[in-house]
């Protein structure tokens, strides 16, 4: 098994998606958002995937943006400020330039000096993910940005895992798949790709019927990862 290609989830793993409640709350006039921000983060964070979930199961896609906007609506409501027009269309607006976290250039750039394929592999619409790889100004350092919107249903279905196959003409176990979300990269165990957990929060294992290969607390040590 040779790895020849790194492929990261996008949003919690290359972008902190928390950032947008968080610097929404240390704007002049959102002193009251302070006490909300980190639960609205989560639930914002929680209720977009059970809707990609939901959708995938029921046959209803609809792309991420869509999904984005109902679970802040979901958020929003349930902290009691869905009142607050102007601060949803802000934490919209923020979501469309999350921070990179401050690790991510060098280590693409490691990955790239050695000769590595690079790409995101996201549920994230192609603007969406065009805007945040601009903003963070990581896109030089990508091969390839994948979409679920071109298979039209949303992680872990195999159809999005096997877009990377056919972007590069690689087999699975050529590939070192990168998540944060656990998942994710347990799903992607599952179809072959070698994975790596990004487990930044120190959540537990999620128990599905596969685990990651490797798990790490940052993507500084992916790079070494690949000479497996
Ligand atoms: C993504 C979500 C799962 O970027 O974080 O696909």
């Amino acid at each position: 098994m040779t790895i020849t290609t790194c492929i990261f989830d996008a949003y919690g793993t290359l972008f902190d998606v928390a950032a947008a409640a968080r610097a929404a709350a240390a704007e002049p006039g959102r002193e009251d958002f302070v006490q909300h921000w980190p639960h609205v983060a989560r639930d914002w964070r929680y209720k977009q995937l059970q809707y990609t979930w939901l959708r995938a199961v029921a046959g209803t896609h609809t792309n991420f943006w869509n999904v984005t906007k109902n679970g802040l609506d979901w958020a929003l409501e349930n902290a009691g400020i869905d009142e607050d027009l102007e601060l949803r269309e802000r934490l919209l607006k923020l979501y469309w330039e999350l921070p990179a976290y401050a690790e991510v250039p060098n280590m693409l750039a490691e990955l790239k000096k050695q000769g590595m394929n690079t790409a995101i592999l996201s549920n994230g619409s192609p603007e969406m993910l065009n805007a945040a790889t601009n903003s963070a100004g990581i896109d030089s350092l990508l091969d390839a940005v994948l979409s679920v919107e071109s298979v039209g249903i949303y992680k872990p279905a195999a159809p999005v895992y096997d877009l990377v196959l056919r972007q590069f003409g690689c087999q699975p176990d050529n590939v070192l798949f990168v998540s944060s979300n656990g998942w994710d990269a347990a799903c992607a165990t599952g179809f072959g790709f070698t994975t790596a957990w990004v487990n930044r929060a120190e959540e537990p294992i999620d128990r599905l019927p596969w685990v990651p290969q490797i798990v790490l607390t940052d993507l500084v040590r992916i790079p070494e990862k690949t000479a497996l």
